[in-house]
């Protein structure tokens, strides 16, 4: 199984190539199902997500076509087509499901495409609980029948969905993306309240909007959808993955470098732009789609955060923030209030020589002068990053095992990171 290994204390300078963001893209590959013509897709991440979930659309009859290869990591390897109009079986099984919780996602649109779905549940995860009856009661809502059998979830309709009102009792982004899909075909007209506000939420309608789809007030907590017959084909540009970006902007605080993040506009930090200024990070719009990212002085500020729905402070950042926390110049809280589960970095920074106490959902984090290299276990996608930042800033060596967690959403990771300089050895 491939290692990282990671000798810490080099300020990284250079510049990172920001790619089109992993959880924009997935909900954006399934929204093809809406449609027998051809969707393409722009600025497709390099992530082992995205290759899952193309499996997925595949097993369900869709083409999906590259226009470079996969190791092309210019403009050509980022485009995807989709062509869902031989569209045959509407069942996505555990082995697919189990790798990619994301697809839950095709199930409004196979409910509104073809009125019938067979999709397993996900089960467990390693950040919390994460059910998925705020989907389920979205497509009740909208006309579906829904069945729990044998770990699976059935679901069909008699003709079309109906637009419906939908009061989500909890704000999610992967309940508001599926039923805004689903909506678009459905017989009148659907008010989703208390939506999720992400930016992907935004991207996803806008994709679905150049389809032919009629979405108003995406990016607000009330999104109206007006159904339409069919949607149409559109070439979509994926935006920006602002944890990408943000992940690379704590790189170069936490070494006390400077790294030029090319491709997003500042607005995407928004919900962590202020918390990296507060800790002693620059972030300058040095050109329309560039971002220079530096340490203003010697020490990181300690800066307490809680997580919260968009334009609130990311759960998808909290590691990454409690890492550059963890060598800051005094104490600061970090609280979780998205998932019930979600510091299972915690005690790996401790092995690594962090003072951090976690109390429920609330670690207290005490800045300490330096880190020391340990071999750590990645444990989710976040958790992973997180200590490969620490690492940079560790003394000695740090080795980073199941790097098949940090494959799912970072494109290139070590590569990018050793073009800034960093000391990354990839160990298989
Ligand atoms: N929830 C329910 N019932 C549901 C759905 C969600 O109780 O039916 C709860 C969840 O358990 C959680 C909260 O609602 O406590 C919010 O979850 P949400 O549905 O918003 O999360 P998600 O759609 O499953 C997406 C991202 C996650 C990101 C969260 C929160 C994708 C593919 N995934 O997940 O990304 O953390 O939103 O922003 O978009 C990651 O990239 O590392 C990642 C985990």
């Amino acid at each position: 199984m491939k290692k990282l290994l990671i000798r810490g204390g080099k300020k990284l300078e250079g510049s990172v190539e920001i790619v089109g963001a992993k959880n924009a893209a997935l909900p954006l590959m399934v929204s093809s199902i809406l449609t027998s013509e051809k969707l393409t897709l722009t600025n497709i991440p390099h992530v082992s997500d995205i290759a899952n979930m193309a499996n997925l659309l595949i097993s369900l009859g869709i083409a999906v076509e590259m226009d470079g290869s996969p190791q092309d990591f210019g403009s050509q390897g980022r485009v995807l087509k989709f062509d869902a109009s031989k569209i045959s079986n509407p069942v996505a099984p555990y082995e697919l499901v189990r790798k990619m919780r994301a697809s839950i996602f095709i199930l409004g649109p196979l409910l509104a495409r073809m009125g019938k779905a067979k999709v397993s549940l996900p089960g467990g995860c390693a950040i919390g609980t994460r059910p998925v009856d705020l989907h389920l009661k979205a497509m009740e809502k909208l006309g579906a029948k829904i069945e729990l059998h044998g770990g699976y979830i059935e679901a069909s309709v008699d003709g079309r969905l109906k637009g419906a009102e939908i009061n989500f009792e909890k704000v999610s982004v992967g309940a508001t993306e599926n039923a805004m899909m689903a909506a678009t075909l459905a017989e009148g007209e659907t008010v989703l309240n208390n939506a999720a506000c992400e930016p992907e939420i935004i991207d996803l309608a806008n994709c679905l909007n150049a389809m032919g789809a009629k979405i108003f007030g995406a990016g607000t907590p009330r999104i109206i959808i007006h159904g339409v017959e069919r949607l149409g084909s559109a070439r979509h540009r994926i935006i920006s993955d602002r944890i990408e970006a943000g992940t690379y902007a704590i790189a170069a605080g936490i070494t006390g470098g400077k790294i030029r993040l090319i491709g997003p506009e500042m607005w995407i930090m928004t919900g962590f732009k202020e918390e990296l200024e507060k800790a002693g990070i620059v972030l300058k719009q040095v050109s329309s789609n560039e971002i220079e990212v530096s340490r203003e002085g010697a020490v990181i500020n300690p800066v307490s955060i809680s997580t919260h729905p968009y334009p609130g402070f990311p759960t998808d950042m909290q590691a990454q923030f409690m890492s550059l926390m963890a060598i800051a110049n005094g104490a600061s809280t970090i609280e979780e209030t998205i998932f019930e589960n979600r510091f299972m970095h915690v005690l790996e920074l401790v092995r690594m020589g962090a003072n951090i106490e976690a109390h429920g959902n609330i670690s207290v984090v005490k800045g300490v002068k330096e880190l020391s290299g340990a071999e750590v276990m990645a444990t989710d996608l976040r958790a992973s990053v997180s200590l490969v930042l620490a690492g940079l800033v560790a003394n000695g060596e740090t080795i980073i095992n199941r790097l098949y967690h940090l494959e799912r959403g970072y494109e290139r990771l070590a590569e990018k990171l050793i073009s800034c300089g960093a000391d990354i050895k990839i160990l298989y």
